[in-house]
């Protein structure tokens, strides 16, 4: 029987809950989210389970991770869903602050987090302030919640790297675990924006998918000609109906353009179809 589900709404509320697990020398694991939850964060709370002794969820739609013009005010928000899929699930704490929890003396004058080199490339050179955004309120979320480990889908890539950069370089004593991607059956990518997908929207969305996997094939069959690989990508793309951001072929261990002789690589991109902006990669291993 799954556990029962506590919602804390305040973080010194949260920090008591945590303090009676650490005093017992307890795991605790932490899965951070913007709510809107699908299959693909099940399957982060499951894999927390299985790594700790508790698992606090968090639900924060954060303000400082959306750009003027991004769809802050639009993003889908499902809270009675949301508990009801926890409450199935072993995640015992659902951590729902408000955005002055989050941000007593606004969000304008907040110290801030940035990872040169890793924010403003990718989908950071498309979405400036993004990554700053998203690495502040994780570290924030982290410095709360103070997990042993937390756990991010590899389907944000560059945010994983960010968050691991971030974790490393700011020295804060937390693992952090990337779970791969959950998939619809014809391969796209589980995301909260997918509800933004018009019918006619929706059936040409697995060509992204369908276009990383040719990408991957081919790199994995020798093929290093990635300017000719990410030009192929992008014209696929345009033909389905999308109006892609990027489509690159990257270091998988630093997101910068691949060396000759890089072998683990992996194949970023965003697009943008009707009122969605999708992400996805996949990686390509070479012998
Ligand atoms: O991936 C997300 O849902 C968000 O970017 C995160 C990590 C919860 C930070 O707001």
């Amino acid at each position: 029987m799954a556990k029962s589900l506590e919602v804390v709404a305040r973080p010194h509320e949260l920090r008591e809950r945590v303090a009676q697990w650490r005093r017992k020398g307890e795991r605790i694991a932490f899965v951070p989210t913007m709510g809107n939850l699908h299959a693909g964060h099940g399957s982060l709370v499951s894999r927390a389970t299985e790594l700790a002794d508790h698992v606090i969820v968090s639900i924060f739609v954060n303000p400082l991770q959306f750009g003027p013009n991004e769809d802050f005010a639009a993003y889908p928000r499902t809270p009675a869903d949301d508990r009801q899929l926890l409450s199935l699930l072993d995640a015992e704490v659902l951590f729902a602050p408000e955005v002055d929890d989050i941000y007593p003396r606004g969000q304008e004058t907040t110290a801030r987090v940035h990872v040169p080199g890793l924010e403003d490339i990718l989908c950071g050179a498309f979405r400036p302030g993004h990554f700053m955004g998203v690495a502040t309120v994780v570290t924030k979320l982290l410095n709360l919640v103070q997990p042993d480990v937390a756990l991010f889908g590899e389907k944000d890539f560059q945010q994983l790297m960010i968050i691991r950069r971030a974790a490393i370089d700011l020295c804060m004593p937390v693992e952090i675990v990337g779970v791969q991607t959950t998939r619809e059956p014809d391969g796209l990518a589980m995301s909260s924006r997918n509800r933004y997908l018009k019918p006619e929207q929706r059936a040409v969305a697995p060509q992204i998918f369908a276009a990383l996997q040719r990408t991957r094939l081919a790199l994995e069959s020798g093929s290093s000609d990635y300017a000719a690989l990410e030009k192929a990508g992008t014209e696929s793309l345009q033909k389905a109906g999308f109006r892609p951001d990027y489509f690159a072929v990257r270091d998988a261990n630093t997101l910068q353009l691949p060396e000759v002789g890089s072998k683990d690589l992996v194949v970023v991109t965003a697009a943008r179809i009707g009122r969605a902006r999708l992400i996805d990669n996949v990686r390509a291993q070479r012998a």
